[in-house]
Formats: C-alpha cells, structure tokens, sequence
C-alpha cells in the first residue's frame, strides 16, 4: 500500500519526504485554511514542487462549469496535480469532463461503495472513502474500503482507493489489510506509526550492555 501524507503544512512534508516513505500528498480547504495567510496556489505550487508523486488539490465550486475552470487552473500549477472533485452529480460531470482532457482527479467525501462505483465509472483516478467520519456516525469505515476495494477487483476496475480520514495507526494497518491502494495519513499519526515501546527499551538495553563492556 502506498503512503500519501494528508496535510498542507510544508514543514510536515518535507520532515516525512525526506525519509522517501511519501508516495503523495492530499489536501482539502480545511488543511489549506490551517496555513493561515499563505495564498492557495502557492501552498500547491510548493509541494509540487517538494514531492513527485500526485498532490491533490480540491476545488471550492459546486458546480460543474465552475469546478472544470478551477481544475484547470489547478492543474496548469504542476503535471503531478491531482484535482480533489466532491462526490456529487455535478462533480461526476465535471470528472467526466477532465477525464476526456487527460486531467487527474481525486473523487472526495466518498461513503458508499455505490458512490465509488459511479466515481470510478465517470473516470476518477482516485476515490477517497472517508473511515474517520464513517466511524464516527457508528458504522464501519474500513468495511467499505473493503467493499470497493473487492468490487473494483472483480470488474478490474483501474480507478486507485485512498483510504482517508484515518485517525489512528490500526486505521492504516486495517486499510492495508483489506486491500486499499493508498492511505493518506496526517503527520500526527505518521509519527505514531514509527514507534514501537520494545524498539525503545531494546535501543536502551543494547547501550547500556555496550556502556557495560567499557
Ligand atoms: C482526504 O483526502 C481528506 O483530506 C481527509 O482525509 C479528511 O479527513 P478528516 O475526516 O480527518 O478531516
């Protein structure tokens, strides 16, 4: 499964690229609007700058006209932009639109299997169901990454799963298991996934063994 970094704080990009973990970045206006006084096209145009792999960036339009003109101008930033399209008929049309002019796009706020067939039928790159929320309403966000994820198998369906709205490692492992091409996990929960108590205490041991022998 490939890793995508779910935040718009360059600091936090660059920390985890250099590691060469970051297969890509996500971003939506709420990560934007935390980089308080940094104009929009500036944040993106700077991790595209950082990263290689797709930077998603997501349009504030809800309609279809409006969003394919803002996508437009989003994707003329960098070749690795990818256009965050929110689930709604008028997106789809608008997928369908940047699909036909070779345009890449990240369908958002998925949270049904249905809705990520229709997405990926449209044309999507990517789908992005959201377990975080999913949970938090009491259902069960990792089970429709596994629905899609064995639905988009059996029709071989190209269209990428984003994993989204993770909040915490076993989201990420979980995502893993049941087949999801990507997670994109905020830079909070990255960090968690390095540590492990007995890689601290073996770390501890084994110096002060070494300490032992002087
Ligand atoms: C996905 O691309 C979104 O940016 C993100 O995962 C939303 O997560 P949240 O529910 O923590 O806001």
């Amino acid at each position: 499964m490939k890793i995508f970094i779910d935040t718009a704080n360059i600091d936090e990009i660059r920390d985890m690229n250099k590691l060469g973990i970051l297969d890509g970045v996500t971003t939506n206006p709420s990560l934007i609007a935390k980089e308080s006084g940094k104009d929009f096209e500036d944040i993106i145009a700077e991790i595209t700058s950082l990263v290689d792999g797709p930077v998603s960036a997501e349009v504030i339009s809800t309609d279809t006209e409006g969003m394919v003109k803002e996508a437009k101008e989003l994707a003329a930033i960098s070749n690795n932009i990818v256009i965050k399209i929110p689930m709604t008929k008028e997106g789809l049309a608008a997928v369908n639109q940047l699909s036909d002019q070779g345009i890449k796009t990240n369908v958002t706020l998925v949270f049904s299997a249905n809705q990520a067939l229709l997405a990926a039928r449209a044309g999507a790159t990517y789908v992005s169901p959201f377990i975080g929320r999913i949970d938090d309403i009491g259902q069960d966000g990792l089970r429709l990454v596994e629905e899609i994820s064995h639905i988009f198998a059996i029709y071989n369906i190209e269209t990428e799963i984003i994993a989204a709205s993770i909040r915490h490692p076993k989201h990420v492992k979980e995502s893993a298991k049941v087949g999801s091409d990507i997670a994109t996990i905020p830079y909070q929960i990255l960090e968690k996934m390095f540590k492990h108590p007995k890689t601290d205490e073996g770390i501890e041991k084994f110096l002060a063994d070494w300490e032992a022998t002087k």
